[in-house]
């Protein structure tokens, strides 16, 4: 290979990462700018959103989504149980919406322990319900960051199914300060001793999702209702200079660190 053709891929591979770059700072900042606007705006789009919402009962979501969870995990199972009802009492779009894409949520996404599926699940299901922020509410928004904080502070499982897949039926309870799967999951072990493939792990698991099942069709319907409030009160990126969880010294200890500011 002579030097200038090589000098010249080395080029166009600087300024395609540059590119990508590009890419990644514009979206991140149409997400903290709020300057993305309405699809409708698309010529020629036809698009729908936000989808129509009846309101559901929380008992009979949660107990669909414990049996979803033996499916599809968690993600899958929180977005079925809701959606599952609303094809049949609302039709489309509805009935084109393939939940089962959502199984790659289990494990905090294909076992990665991210961010764990259940919360992830409401919050798809939330935001489709309640439509854009920039087209005037901060609903959906606000109903994902009221989940969030709110599974963290949770003692879960909260939901206790009808008919317990697993004998005895009483299992422990975790507060995970997290919505993370990994610390979740992780907490809940350490105080439980069992493994991630016993039975009443997945048991564990599959009642978290039915909680949030229910605690999201519960908000769903206050905002149905016109009853909604706010719950939530913390909001990292602005109070910190960086995205993030509340509970900084479970993971930086007594040294939390300042981020950059802008100048
Ligand atoms: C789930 C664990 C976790 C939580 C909770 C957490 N952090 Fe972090 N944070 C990390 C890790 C891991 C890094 C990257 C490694 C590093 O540099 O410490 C990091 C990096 C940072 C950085 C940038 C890099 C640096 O070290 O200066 C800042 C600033 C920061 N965290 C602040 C906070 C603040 C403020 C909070 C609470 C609002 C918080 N973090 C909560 C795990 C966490």
């Amino acid at each position: 290979m002579k030097m200038e053709d090589k000098d010249c891929k080395d080029v166009s591979r600087r300024s395609m990462l540059i590119g990508a770059g590009a890419i990644a700072t514009s979206a991140a900042l149409a997400h903290f700018g709020g300057v993305l606007r309405p699809a409708q705006a698309k010529g020629g789009s036809t698009e729908k959103w936000p989808w129509p919402y009846v309101k559901l009962d929380p008992v009979k979501t949660a107990e669909i989504c414990y049996e979803e969870w033996y499916r599809v995990f968690c993600g899958g199972a929180v977005i079925n149980s809701i959606f599952g009802q609303l094809r049949e009492k609302v039709g489309e779009p509805y009935t084109s919406f393939p939940s089962d894409a959502f199984t790659f949520l289990e494990g905090g996404q294909v076992g990665w322990g991210t961010i764990c599926g259940s919360p992830a699940g409401a919050n798809i299901v939330a935001n489709l319900i309640i439509g854009p922020r920039i087209a005037g509410s901060q609903d959906g928004h606000h109903i994902s960051a009221d989940i969030m904080q709110w599974y963290s502070e949770a003692n879960m499982p909260v939901y206790e199914p009808k008919k317990a897949r697993i004998e005895p039926a009483k299992i422990v309870k975790t507060i995970s300060q997290s919505p993370l799967c990994h610390i979740s999951v992780g907490k809940w072990m350490k105080e439980s001793g069992l493994s991630l493939k016993s039975a009443e792990r997945k048991d564990r698991c599959a009642r978290v999702a039915a909680s949030t099942a229910y605690r999201v069709v519960e908000l769903l319907n206050d905002w149905h209702d016109g009853k909604y409030e706010p719950t939530n009160t913390f909001k990292s990126s602005s109070e910190n200079g960086i995205t993030g969880q509340f509970n900084c010294m479970e993971c930086h200890g007594d040294d939390v660190p300042t981020a950059p500011q802008a100048s």
